[in-house]
């Protein structure tokens, strides 16, 4: 069922991206060579903490048997890894990496959830590409994300415009709405039909997420149950924010 929030729920969305955002912000601060993935997961575990939130993933059970409940308060996935790796002491991030982080601050009672992609030191031109590439997707998708057309106008948008590019978007995985719970109907995928899927509403709030890889779509998920790779070893990158349909443009929630 897709919700339509009130302006009491809007408010409250609106209070959980800014810490969500306020996150990311901390992070692209401290992000640097030599820092751990887990130190990464700690400053937003600290920072929603200051903020009055908690992460939403860390404990996450996806419902899936044998798979356990997210263990860490942000998925953070570095290079070929596409999406929910894990924070670890030791994996260390150095130059030249490009870093997604994925994390959705919960504060009383409501969910805002984003991306984005780090580039660290000096990165390979092709990289920075791509990093640029997945988050204009996101942009040419929010431009259709109006009241009266329909979810598929921004999955079209968002596809059309990465395969312009020469890239690929991830099939298996989407965006969602999002209020109450972390993920909500409608399902959002990076691709799709124009003219198809619900008609959006002002009130509706939807995480749009392009998870972009430059080369071929295929991913594999690794024995930890969470670390999705892609199958050729090519790079990928992730950029999300939380939206609220309005009556006019889009706001997007998560940019400060
Ligand atoms: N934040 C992710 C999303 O964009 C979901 C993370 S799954 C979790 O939908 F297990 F890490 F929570
Ligand atoms: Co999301």
């Amino acid at each position: 069922m897709v919700t339509i929030k009130s302006k009491r729920e809007i408010e409250l969305m609106r209070e959980a991206c800014r810490v969500t955002a306020l996150t990311h912000k901390a992070i692209e601060e401290a992000i640097r060579p030599g820092i751990t993935t887990a130190d990464i997961d700690e400053i937003a575990e600290k920072t929603m903490k200051k903020y009055g939130a908690i992460s939403a993933e860390k404990g996450y059970d996806p419902g899936i048997k044998g798979v356990p409940p997210y263990p860490a308060s942000t998925c953070i996935s570095i290079n070929d890894e596409v999406i929910h790796g894990v924070p670890s002491k030791n994996r260390i991030i150095k130059e030249g990496d490009i870093v997604s982080v994925d994390l959705v601050a919960l504060k009383n009672g409501y969910n805002g959830d984003a991306a984005r992609t780090y580039m660290v030191g000096k990165v390979s031109k092709e990289a920075q590409r791509l990093v640029e590439v997945t988050k204009q997707a996101f942009f040419e998708g929010i431009k259709y994300a109006k009241k009266g057309n329909r979810i598929g106008d921004v999955s079209h948008a968002i596809g059309e415009y990465v395969k312009s590019q020469g890239y690929s978007v991830v099939r298996e995985f989407q965006g969602h709405g999002i209020g109450k719970y972390m993920h909500e109907d409608p399902g959002i995928p990076n691709y799709g039909k124009a003219g198809k899927g619900i008609r959006l509403e002002p009130g509706m709030t939807l995480a749009i997420e392009p998870m972009v890889i430059q080369g071929k779509p295929d991913i594999w998920e690794l024995e930890d149950g969470w670390t999705i790779v892609t199958q050729d070893g090519s790079l990928s990158a992730h950029y999300e924010n939380t939206i609220l349909i309005t009556e006019n443009e889009p706001e997007v929630l998560t940019i400060l």
